[in-house]
This record gives C-alpha cells, structure tokens and sequence, in this order.
C-alpha cells in the first residue's frame, strides 16, 4: 500500500480515503467490514470497493477494502 498516498478515494460514493481507513483500523479498532462501515461509511452504498468480486465496474481498482484490512492483518 506505500504506492498508494493517505488522499487516494477507495469509496467513491462516500468519498473516503485510504488515511480515513487506516485511522479507523488502527485507532478505532475497526477490526471488520461492518465496524469500518459504521465508522467511515465506506461500503455503504454501491458496495464495489469492498472487493474485486463485488466491483462491477469495466475498469477495475488497484486496491480494495478487503485487501486493506487483510494487508494490516485484521
Ligand atoms: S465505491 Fe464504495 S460504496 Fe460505492
């Protein structure tokens, strides 16, 4: 994820980025996907940026929530 700056939007719908996703991993304890969601909204609406199986769009992303969480080993 180093390749990646903290402003990059991982949830266009919510607007949210990678910083705002780090930080409620790392110190609100949001350990899953519907605590991350609760906290920051990601998710919430389209659902493509939880993970590539879910993304429906032509052109796919680098990086997905789930790749996230799984990559700070939560
Ligand atoms: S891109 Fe995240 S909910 Fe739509």
């Amino acid at each position: 994820m180093a390749q990646f700056p903290y402003s990059c939007i991982i949830c266009e719908c919510e607007k949210v980025t990678l910083g705002e996703i780090i930080y409620a991993i790392n110190e609100k304890e949001a350990n899953d996907i519907e605590k991350l969601a609760s906290i920051t909204s990601a998710t919430t609406a389209c659902g493509r940026c939880r993970n590539r199986a879910d993304d429906f769009g032509e052109r796919k992303r680098e990086l997905y929530i789930d790749e996230i969480l799984k990559k700070l080993d939560r």
